[in-house]
């Protein structure tokens, strides 16, 4: 058995043999890894509770198997190649060796301040070295890593940190993201004085070495890691016990903690770095995501080592200090593999052609794309003026829940459509399904997205609220997976993932509970109902559009600020939305529920057919709705 497919017929022969026998497929890659003991079964599940188990009674440590089991072949290679945000700073490497000895010294700190197997620590940080070794070096002593991307708020860190019980925030002193400065610190204090009982230590790494206030629970970095051993024995582990959490939107106001367990994780995030971005050794991969997001978790961090690559990782943003950035980086280091989101690539292509035409992009094997759906446009730019049309460009559909890529074309093995993220990957048995659950059969089909059979990197359970997982994966449909997707299938089977089906929207790529932002805007002291639905944007693909009732009726900018900031306040400013119009009234049901449908079509001014609004308990609202829209 490979771990790497090669040809069209090997990716069909390997689908088929990983369909009809998923334990002895997974069984072969799975004993390509290190363990401390063999496991004795595949896999145990059902999806009714949910209970799913691979590799039972395998013991293990992931970080063995990114970094120890490299060291003989690989020990000199870069690891690690990180870019500052400042393009004339030096970049920095990290060799295989050099990694391990960085993640040994800081599991020995934390081990030094108490943090133990089990114990959760959340990270606060910007994209620095120290980032992927903290998060490593939790894993190392099976402490469970919870990184919270550092544009969240105060308040959402707070959420967060009290969610998971952390015991340890590990944060730097300031966030180095283009031109600008932003103190992250004083984000931990204000979390912190918003009350997180459970933590006990504030480990700060010093990033531009700025003034900062520092209290009794504060330790700098440098002086607990830097002393150090680098050497740290790395915990035997459980297959199954809890590697990370990962807090994402729901469509009910309360952020979920998405649990990942070791052993299922390593296997499949590993195989699926080496296929879909066909690594070959001595390739420069680059992922562009932010380690907060799970994207940075499975293709920066963990997939990359795994496989033994080379990943880049880079701390500033694709307009500093000109829109040429991502290019000159990919120049700079002859970059092979690209991998960022679809946001990206339509803010870069606003900038126009000239920016990547000044770089030598010769080096690209293939481009990736994730997190949104990626329209034509922005697909034909891309492989146009980045891939020159020789590169193929992977479409890649997944979500945080599934902890790795699950739908995609495999690059120069399957062919590419624009819009369609294809086929699913060997393991995953991806169907469509009507309302009932009904599977569509055949292809040219459009339904609800699921998935009918394990894989091995799919969320365990949602931490502390198990019945949470139940009831938005496992319950729409007996025996499925629901991903929360809409999708299509065209004539030969490819399929296009659409959207969300529930309420959630997709902003820049990151997932927003419609929800979790009402919850924000109705802190407000003269808000009384809000309700928030997504609209197609031209960079964002979808912006946030707010309907707010409020208590008073003269309202000027001063008002819409305010809604900013409590939104800013509550959540971060990732949340805050991109229209706001103020209403007298909601259309709702006779039984009280907001028609969103409704608002979703006046938002994307598509309000000729609101289907039938007879229903509604207060249709004359819709026209009032109607005629104040934004434009
Ligand atoms: O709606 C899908 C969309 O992003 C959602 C998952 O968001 P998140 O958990 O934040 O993970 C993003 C990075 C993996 C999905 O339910 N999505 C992700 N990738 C694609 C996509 N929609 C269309 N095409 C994609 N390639």
């Amino acid at each position: 058995m490979t771990t790497q497919i090669k040809s069209l017929q090997e990716y069909k022969d390997t689908y088929k043999y990983s369909v009809e026998s998923p334990k002895a497929f997974w069984k072969e890659q799975a004993e390509t890894f290190t363990w401390k003991k063999p496991f004795e079964q595949v896999l145990q599940w059902n999806f009714d509770e949910p209970n799913v188990k691979w590799f039972t009674g395998g013991k293990l440590n992931i970080t063995e198997n990114c970094l120890d089991r490299h060291i003989e072949t690989r020990g000199d290679q870069v690891a690690i190649l990180w870019e500052p945000n400042e393009p004339d700073s030096p970049a920095k490497t990290f060799t295989y060796k050099e990694l391990l000895a960085a993640v040994s010294k800081c599991a020995n700190a934390l081990k030094a301040n108490g943090i133990q197997k089990g114990d959760r620590v959340v990270f606060y940080m910007p994209m620095v070295p120290e980032l992927a070794i903290g998060v490593l070096a939790c894993a190392r002593i099976g402490a469970v890593h919870s990184v919270v991307f550092a544009g969240f708020s105060a308040q959402a860190l707070a959420d967060r940190v009290n969610d998971a019980t952390a015991k340890m925030i590990i944060c730097s002193d300031f966030n180095k993201r283009g031109a600008k400065n932003i103190p992250i610190k004083t984000v931990v204090d204000d979390a912190i004085k918003l009350g997180c009982p459970s933590i006990e230590t504030v480990l700060v790494h010093k990033n531009t070495g700025d003034s900062i206030e520092w209290s009794g629970v504060d330790k700098w970095w440098h002086e607990q890691v830097d002393p150090q051993s680098a050497d740290c024995p790395a915990e035997e582990m459980d297959s199954e016990d809890m590697l990370f959490i990962l807090y994402t939107s729901g469509s009910t106001g309360k952020p979920k903690g998405v649990v990942h367990t070791c052993g299922g994780y390593m296997v499949y995030t590993c195989y699926s770095f080496r296929n879909v971005f066909q690594y070959q050794d001595g390739d420069i991969y680059w992922c562009t995501a932010d380690i907060g997001w799970i994207t940075g978790h499975s293709y920066i961090v963990y997939g990359p080592l795994l496989a033994g690559a080379t990943t880049v990782m880079s701390e500033g943003v694709p307009t500093y200090p000109d829109p040429g950035r991502f290019w000159e980086i990919c120049e700079k280091h002859k970059v092979n593999q690209f991998y960022t989101a679809p946001t990206a690539i339509r803010a870069l292509m606003a900038k126009g052609d000239e920016w990547p035409a000044k770089y030598d992009l010769s080096s690209l094997k293939l481009l990736g794309s994730v997190g949104e759906p990626i329209n034509e446009e922005a697909w034909h730019w891309y492989d146009k003026h980045i891939g020159k049309s020789k590169a193929p460009i992977v479409d890649t559909w997944w979500q945080t829940e599934t902890g790795g890529i699950m739908i995609t074309p495999l690059p120069g093995i399957t062919d590419t459509k624009p819009t369609y993220a294809s086929y699913p990957m060997p393991g995953i048995q991806a169907i469509l399904v009507d309302k009932e659950g009904n599977e569509l059969t055949g292809n040219d089909v459009e339904g609800l997205l699921c998935i009918k059979f394990p894989w091995p990197s799919m969320i365990r359970t949602t931490y502390g609220d198990h019945s949470r997982c139940k009831n938005v994966y496992f319950s729409a449909f007996k025996d499925l997976y629901f991903t929360g997707d809409g999708a299509r299938k065209d004539e030969e089977g490819r399929i296009r993932v659409i959207g969300r089906v529930d309420d959630v929207i997709n902003v820049s790529g990151h997932r927003m509970g419609t929800a979790e932002v009402e919850n924000a805007i109705n802190e407000h002291p003269n808000v009384v109902e809000s309700a928030v639905v997504g609209y197609p944007h031209e960079i964002k693909g979808q912006g946030i559009y707010a309907y707010v009732i409020t208590q008073d009726k003269e309202l000027g900018d001063d008002f819409r600020q305010e809604i900013l900031d409590v939104v800013k306040r509550e959540i971060g400013p990732i949340a805050k939305p991109d229209k706001i119009q103020f209403v007298t009234g909601l259309p709702k049901t006779r039984s009280g529920k907001i028609m969103r449908r409704i608002l979703r079509k006046i938002a994307s001014k598509d309000s000729s057919n609101l289907g039938d609004i007879s229903t509604l308990l207060n249709p004359e609202v819709v026209e009032a709705v109607k005629d104040g829209a934004l434009v």
